[in-house]
């Protein structure tokens, strides 16, 4: 009796440690690079990225210069190699090329019609970047701005272009002082699945912007107010020291803060673990056919590791 209450126990705690494993919490750092939640490395973060080699954060083979309360900046050097389908990794789950972008394309059949066209010695004489070709313009290929919010893969398919040779973005860098354009940037909005009227960023002092998603879904995201700090999501706005503009990631400030929560969720989790325990052992107490199937069964196994114990 005793040694199958141990096995019992055993048991629940292989169940309860291989749960605790699932519900792994976001990691953001990678290497000496901490990121804000929802941003992250590890299977518990919304939106996922790689940790190269060198510590840089990458979404495919583009590495992420930038990140921001509602864009995420990826490099785009330019290359005459470069396809419209090598654009796909940039138009994920969460984040999409927000219009705030205009792609520089070449060897395109239709002549352009919206956008601008650059010549290619403007190129090389201001940014010291070689174009692909040395006759024809570069095509400067955006959209309409009151249609859409984003870019899909087929907007870019449909420009009649073959080369995509870099990108610039647009970006307002304060009120009245103008808007900066960066060269060989994408701007990528991204957001979170589900509506604000659903989501409680209210409850971490946030603020909640609706999304309409590429597909038409419902997205979010939260942001904290001005001269707040915080993601607004899983840890309060407030006036401190982590989040965006430090180096500290606002999950861990939030561990050392919630000391409470966390003896609550382990008190829950043993009260769980007894009952569970308690209500098993009391089956067992009577004479019942699973409690006969029971034993058999690990008497059964307990052979089986003594069997391969001693062969091994
Ligand atoms: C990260 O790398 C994996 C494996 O190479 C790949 O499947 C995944 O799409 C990458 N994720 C991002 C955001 O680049
Ligand atoms: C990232 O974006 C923020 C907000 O726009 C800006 O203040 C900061 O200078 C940027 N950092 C880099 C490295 O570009
Ligand atoms: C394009 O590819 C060719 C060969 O595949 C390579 O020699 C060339 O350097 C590449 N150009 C750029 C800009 O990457
Ligand atoms: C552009 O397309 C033409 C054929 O349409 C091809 O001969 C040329 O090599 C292409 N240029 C580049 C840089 O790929
Ligand atoms: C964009 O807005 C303008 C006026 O604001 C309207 O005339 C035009 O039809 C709109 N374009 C689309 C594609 O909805
Ligand atoms: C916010 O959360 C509380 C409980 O945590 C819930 O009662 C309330 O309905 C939520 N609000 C919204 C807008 O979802
Ligand atoms: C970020 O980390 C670097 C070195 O790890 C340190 O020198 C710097 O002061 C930190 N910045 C902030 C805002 O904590």
């Amino acid at each position: 009796m005793v040694s199958h209450g141990l096995f019992l126990i055993l048991v629940m705690i292989a169940i309860v440690g291989s749960t605790n494993i699932v519900n792994a919490r976001c990691k953001g750092t990678c290497d000496r690079l901490t990121l804000p939640y929802p941003f992250g490395f590890s299977d518990g973060c919304p939106i996922r990225l790689n940790c190269s080699m060198s510590g840089l954060p990458m979404i495919g083979d583009f590495s992420v210069k930038n990140l921001t309360v509602d864009s995420i900046f990826v490099a785009l050097t330019h290359n005459c190699n470069r396809t419209i389908e090598d654009m796909k990794p940039l138009f994920g789950e969460l984040y999409a090329p927000s219009l705030e972008n205009a792609f520089l394309m070449e060897n395109c059949t239709r002549r352009p019609t919206d956008g601008c066209s650059i010549k290619p010695t403007f190129l090389e004489s201001q940014l010291q970047m070689k174009s692909c070709e040395t006759k024809g313009n570069i095509r400067c290929f955006s959209l309409d701005k009151n249609t859409t919010k984003f870019f899909t893969m087929e907007d870019l398919r449909q420009s009649s272009c073959r080369l995509l040779f870099s990108s610039l973005t647009f970006e307002s860098v304060a009120l009245n002082a103008g808007v900066a354009v960066e060269f060989e940037r994408v701007r990528l909005g991204w957001w979170l699945k589900g509506d604000c009227r659903e989501e409680n960023c209210s409850e971490k002092n946030a603020v909640c912007s609706q999304v309409v998603t590429p597909d038409g879904s419902s997205g979010h995201r939260c942001s904290c107010p001005e001269s707040y700090e915080g993601d607004g999501f899983i840890s309060s706005c407030r006036k401190g020291q982590c989040g965006l503009t430090s180096n500290r990631s606002c999950s861990d400030v939030e561990d050392e803060d919630t000391g409470l929560d966390m003896v609550g969720f382990y008190w829950s989790l043993t009260m769980t673990y007894v009952i569970v325990c308690t209500g098993f052992l009391v089956l067992l107490c009577f004479e019942s056919p699973p409690r006969q199937a029971w034993f058999s069964l690990v008497d059964n196994f307990i052979h089986l590791v003594k069997r391969t114990l001693r062969y091994a």
